[in-house]
């Protein structure tokens, strides 16, 4: 069976002040059955990483190449050396802001594994695609281009974040996370066999909130959730990770 996960991005919230919210969380559930991650901002990592106990730190962007001419950017190389774990990669703010396209995160993606990181490939429709009935279409051609051949089960995760949820309060309906989750199952499958296409995990995210978590973690094929806002506070994210807890 996987093992589920919770994952928290930061975004660009948070200084040193914040780092109490990793503490908490880490003595809430120092005994977790499941897994924890959490994406704070780069310049937290390495203090982070020092006093987050069984939660694992993750950077929320790196650079393809392990090093060179590139400023401001971050490599996979320096994320391990800075004490993270893992990386989330594609997210629509970084496709968006950053022009990054699924070819460019298959690169990220790619310099993350060989650096030991999980990255975690978010993939998600805006409302215009969605409501044109585009959603399957789009999720496949960015989970085809996105996600390099060195995936596996333990080196990758597939985040679901339909853009349209994300930061609105708006949640997809369970039938909705449903139809998409099972459709990306369907498709690693496909691609990389039964082992490692039932292995990698798969995350929903956007508005994942402690009153509505509970719901979205009985859907088939959800394996956890990517938190952004409810992230930022331990009182908001225990309590969902607690649900995911008593799903495991
Ligand atoms: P919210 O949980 O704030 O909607 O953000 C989701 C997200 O983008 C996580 O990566």
């Amino acid at each position: 069976m996987r093992r589920k996960l919770a994952a928290g991005n930061w975004k660009m919230n948070g200084t040193g002040r914040n780092l109490v919210e990793i503490e908490t969380l880490a003595r809430d559930h120092a005994e977790s059955v499941v897994d924890l991650i959490l994406c704070p901002p780069a310049t937290l990592i390495e203090r982070a990483a020092r006093v987050a106990g069984p939660v694992l730190i993750g950077g929320q962007d790196c650079h393809a190449e392990a090093s060179g001419a590139h400023t401001g950017d971050i490599s996979a190389l320096q994320l391990r050396d800075a004490g993270a774990r893992a990386v989330i990669l594609g997210h629509s703010e970084r496709r968006e802001a950053h022009e990054e396209d699924s070819a460019m995160v298959r690169e990220k993606a790619r310099a993350a594994h060989a650096e030991n990181l999980t990255a975690i490939i978010c993939v998600g429709e805006t409302l215009a695609q969605r409501e044109a009935q585009n959603t399957l279409d789009i999720i496949g051609a960015q989970l085809s281009l996105s996600v390099p051949d060195s995936a596996t089960g333990h080196n990758t995760v597939i985040a679901y974040e339909p853009i349209w949820a994300i930061g609105t309060g708006k949640v997809p309906s369970t039938d909705q996370i449903g139809e998409v989750h099972d459709f990306i199952r369907s498709r690693l499958e496909r691609r990389f066999g039964a082992g490692v296409g039932r292995s990698v995990r798969l995350l929903y995210g956007g508005s994942v909130k402690p009153d509505n978590a509970a719901q979205i973690f009985a859907v088939s094929n959800v394996d956890g959730a990517l938190v952004g806002g409810a992230s930022l506070r331990a009182a908001d994210f225990s309590p969902i990770v607690a649900a995911l807890e008593a799903t495991a």
